[in-house]
């Protein structure tokens, strides 16, 4: 006689992982991990931050970076934009574990420049991958990040937001746009990113949460580059910062020299 194997099938809904953000959860609203008793993140910031092996990559990301004449993608960009992605999702009213992904993502987000500036945002991800599981992050967060750095790209292939964290990543990277980025000594030798960058002398984000508006606030010396420069250069950063503040359910604008221009 044939012996079967039994095999037990669960009669019951299947229990959802502590943490598991359900299938049908709107990825751009805060996620619903307080109903599930976890509302902070796996990681923190200040512990990443810690970590020799980030530091180092940053450190060599941004020299490489340097001698193929890109602006500055060092320790004060990325923490910036860790602290600026943070602000979005706290001023929108994202819970404290949304707000500590999306820093966490700021920081770690241009890593992948450390391989190659191609793909940077790929390569990136897989290396937060690596470096989030060391640190013991739980695999539901480390997939969050990895989706925020994965789509944050704005060569080449332009990123789309992909979930609120991914969303105030575009937000917070795209608008550094500041003279302290500035590396080449001489002003002559400026390409158009340089001056550009050099002519804006105040960069910062406003998040509107009665207005559901989120303002980038500009102030370039035309003495140095014309507004319409700045347009020419940076269009691609700035629809991909109109996606994701829609994205979040709010409108883009940017004023330049305090003019609405957007
Ligand atoms: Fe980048
Ligand atoms: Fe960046």
């Amino acid at each position: 006689m044939q012996q079967s194997t039994e095999i037990s099938v669960p009669t019951t809904a299947r229990p959802v992982a502590t943490g598991q953000i359900q299938a049908d959860a709107d990825p751009f609203l805060p996620s619903p991990d307080e109903a599930n008793g976890r509302s902070r993140a796996s990681v923190t910031l200040s512990a990443v931050k810690a970590d020799p092996e980030v530091q180092a990559l940053i450190r060599n990301a941004n020299r490489n970076l340097g001698a193929i004449g890109y602006t500055e993608h060092g320790f004060r960009h990325v923490g910036l934009v860790a602290n600026i992605a943070r602000n979005v999702l706290k001023r929108a009213g994202f819970d404290p574990r949304q707000q500590e992904l999306a820093a966490i993502s700021g920081y770690l987000h241009d890593v992948g420049n450390v391989v190659s500036r191609l793909d940077h945002a790929r390569t990136g991800a897989l290396l937060a991958h690596q470096i989030l599981t060391r640190l013991g992050a739980d695999p539901e967060d480390i997939a969050v990040v990895m989706g925020a750095i994965g789509s944050h790209e704005d060569e080449g292939h332009m990123g789309d937001p992909v979930h609120a964290v991914s969303a105030a990543l575009i937000l917070a990277d795209k608008s550094d746009v500041h003279r302290s980025r500035v590396r080449n000594p001489e002003q002559t030798a400026f390409d158009q990113h340089d001056r550009v960058n050099y002519a804006a002398t105040s960069s910062r984000l406003y998040v509107d949460a009665e207005r559901k508006s989120i303002t980038l606030v500009l102030q370039i010396d035309t003495s140095i580059a014309p507004v319409m420069h700045y347009f020419e250069i940076f269009l691609p950063r700035m629809l991909m910062s109109r996606r994701a503040a829609e994205a979040l359910g709010y409108a883009f604008h940017i004023a330049i020299n305090g003019v609405e221009v957007l």
